[in-house]
């Protein structure tokens, strides 16, 4: 069978950009490129003195993990070399990195947002782990970047993707013409196209929550759990409780298999866990070219205007009854 890869599939694809000159495809071949860099650390973690803590807090207040330095290193320097990218904003940096007065970026076109290690505190235990990513394009060429290039809605990506690193890894992402899944084949070392035109179910039968923070939850999230629990031949009732605590792992499963994910508000995270610009965005706008749905309970991810950052919102992602189902608990609150 004749394999396509990552690279003549996203040369295919170009015709499909608005803006086609090739600059997007350059910007994701580098974020391929470092993802295998990323990959060949990850799979031998153990061995590679890369397992455990750095030593400092993030921005987020949270521990890092040498891995989160490490892919995040990797992912900016691919990005520095490629020139298409004017600008990073990580998890792992307070301001974002400002790429544009580097002699290669100084006509960057596009800004991205990443979470260079998603799911890190999994790693000393070989859990899957992965990288998150969202691209927007630059709405001025004549200044230094601007506040509202960086903090655009999510419907204004221009593509969004994932990293899987897992039994296999696999990057999988969208430009807005649907969703593509590339598996890594080691002995050659290229994405190769495995899962053309991901789709969804409408309904399934996962439901991917940390309940163990059940008595922190909202009443309608609550009661969402129960009916998930409740017994019902004609639904399918009840559903299956997975849950990994990496997101990219537990949304990849669900869009494999059907089923929802959520991270809601909680007493401790009052505005939810997850993070808007680098999580919640990418991988709503990849569910929705999915079919899928993805929302607060309330509203459209894609729809929030970014205030900050790092800001953090609540998120029911996955199939778009099991979606529509916790917003009608929501509504009726
Ligand atoms: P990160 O490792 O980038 O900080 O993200 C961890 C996130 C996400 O991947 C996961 O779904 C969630 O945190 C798990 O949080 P809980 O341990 O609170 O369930
Ligand atoms: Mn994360
Ligand atoms: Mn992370």
């Amino acid at each position: 069978m004749a394999i396509k890869t990552l690279g003549q599939f996203i040369i295919e694809k170009q015709a499909d950009f608005p803006y086609a000159k090739g600059e997007l495809s350059r910007l994701l071949r580098d974020i391929g490129i470092a993802a295998k860099l990323v990959n060949r650390v990850v799979n031998k973690a153990g061995l590679a003195d890369i397992l455990g803590q750095q030593g400092d807090i993030n921005v987020q207040g949270e521990v890092q993990q040498k891995l989160d330095v490490y892919a995040d290193t990797q992912f900016i320097n691919a990005l520095k070399m490629g020139g298409e990218c004017c600008y990073v904003a990580s998890e792992e940096h307070e301001e974002g990195v400002d790429l544009s007065t580097n002699v290669t970026s100084r006509e960057a076109k596009y800004i991205v947002c990443i979470d260079p290690l998603d799911g890190s505190s999994n790693i000393d235990s070989n859990v899957s782990v992965g990288t998150i990513f969202s691209i927007y394009r630059r709405l001025y060429a004549d200044r230094p970047i601007q506040k509202e290039e960086i903090l655009q809605v999510g419907r204004k990506q221009v593509a969004a993707g994932y990293i899987i690193y897992g039994s296999s890894t696999m990057l999988v992402y969208t430009t807005g013409c649907g969703v593509n899944g590339f598996t890594l084949d080691p002995s050659i070392g290229e994405f190769c196209l495995s899962h053309p035109d991901m789709k969804i179910a409408a309904q399934g039968s996962i439901y991917s929550i940390n309940e163990g923070y059940y008595s922190k939850f909202p009443q309608p999230v609550k009661q969402y759990i129960k009916y998930c629990q409740e017994i019902d031949s004609a639904t399918n009732r009840p559903y299956t409780s997975r849950y990994i605590g990496s997101m990219v792992a537990d949304i990849h499963r669900n869009l494999i298999k059907g089923g929802v994910f959520i991270y809601p508000q909680t007493s401790n995270h009052p505005e939810g866990k997850l993070r808007l610009m680098y999580e919640c965005n990418p991988m709503a706008f990849i569910v929705e070219q999915a079919g899928g749905k993805a929302t607060t309970g309330k509203i459209a991810i894609l729809d929030i205007q970014p205030q900050l950052l790092h800001q953090r919102v609540p998120i029911v992602i996955g199939s778009s009854d099991m979606v529509e189902q916790v917003e009608s608990f929501y509504a009726n609150h």
